[in-house]
């Protein structure tokens, strides 16, 4: 890593501070160089309950650091962005959920970790993309509601036929982008090439993947192939992580190279700047805190 001043300024503060950085592997290269804990969101989840750091300064979008403070409501967690957000994650209504659960007795509110507090507190457990197949087919529900992501909800659905699983209509607008002619287009120019997709990809996207996971398993599963070319079909920041672990792989962005703009604005000066100042602190209400912290904790115990 080249030492340049903002980093070493940034490395003092957080020794001061007694501060970790953690980030998602979408965001600015610059900044994973610098991060403390790089991941998924299950990851940084899971490890955000565990570290013995005062603050966190968490370098991804607002339901990271909700969830963040949420499983630690002691610590003090940052943001380098406030504003940062994920669209996602607003995209359910607690009428439509309080309506299912009228419809139906045994309902399973199924909650993906990309949606507000608020919405998790109406969720009997959160998932995320590395762990959602795993918990929804351990589920006793025949019926559950998936929210907010309509892809995913679908992707899991494909997976457990035996189950009534009811779609909401919730997308990411950046992988929404990907269409199965850019993966196409693509791969007439690297006919070797294998598709690796994040599942909030358009289900065509999908259809013609060869591998479907979340950030983490994407990486892990080019990292751990035989193959050395492959068309990535998610948010360009994993390139960092995909070349670091593969300088002999080859990697190519389906489309236009993707690009989350919630997730790039996470800067070195403004982590810096948050660092000294203690600006952008994650505020969650002790109610919703406590009501929301039940399904993430029934998530991060069934992904055991
Ligand atoms: P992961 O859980 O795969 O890191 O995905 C988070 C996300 O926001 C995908 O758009
Ligand atoms: Fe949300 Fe999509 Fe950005 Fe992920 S990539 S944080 S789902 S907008």
């Amino acid at each position: 890593m080249v030492m340049n001043e903002i980093t070493k300024e940034i490395e003092q503060l957080k020794i001061e501070k007694n501060a970790v950085i953690f980030a998602h592997y979408y965001v600015n290269d610059e900044v994973q160089e610098i991060a403390d804990y790089i991941g998924d969101s299950y990851y940084l989840a899971k490890i955000a309950g565990s570290t013995d750091a005062e603050i966190i300064v968490f370098c991804g979008v607002s339901f990271m650091g909700e969830s963040a403070k949420i499983l630690n409501p002691d610590k003090t967690v940052l943001m380098p962005d406030i504003s940062a957000d994920c669209p996602m994650a607003h995209m359910a209504e607690i009428e439509k959920i309080e309506e299912m659960r009228k419809k139906y007795d045994d309902l399973a509110v199924v909650c993906y970790i990309n949606s507000t507090a608020e919405l998790k507190c109406h969720s009997d457990v959160c998932v995320t993309s590395s762990n959602a197949v795993k918990i929804v087919k351990a589920l006793p529900n025949k019926n559950v509601f998936f929210i907010p992501d309509e892809n995913l909800g679908r992707h899991v659905a494909k997976q457990i036929p035996e189950k009534n699983i009811i779609l909401n209509d919730g997308f990411c607008h950046v992988h929404a982008e990907v269409t199965s002619e850019d993966v196409k287009t693509i791969k007439e120019k690297h006919p070797k090439a294998l598709v690796l997709a994040h599942p909030e990809c358009r289900q065509e996207v999908l259809d013609i993947a060869d591998y479907t996971g979340s950030t983490a398993g994407i990486i892990d599963y080019a990292s751990n192939s035989e193959n050395s070319e492959f068309i990535i079909c998610t948010e360009s920041g994993v390139g960092y992580a995909l070349n670091e672990n593969n300088p002999d792989k080859r990697f190519y962005f389906a489309g236009i190279k993707p690009l989350c703009p919630n997730m790039k604005l996470n800067t070195l000066e403004k982590i810096c700047h948050v660092l000294k100042t203690g600006e952008n602190e994650v505020f969650v209400n002790d109610e919703v805190c406590r009501n929301a912290l039940l399904p993430l904790n029934r998530m991060l115990e069934m992904a055991k």
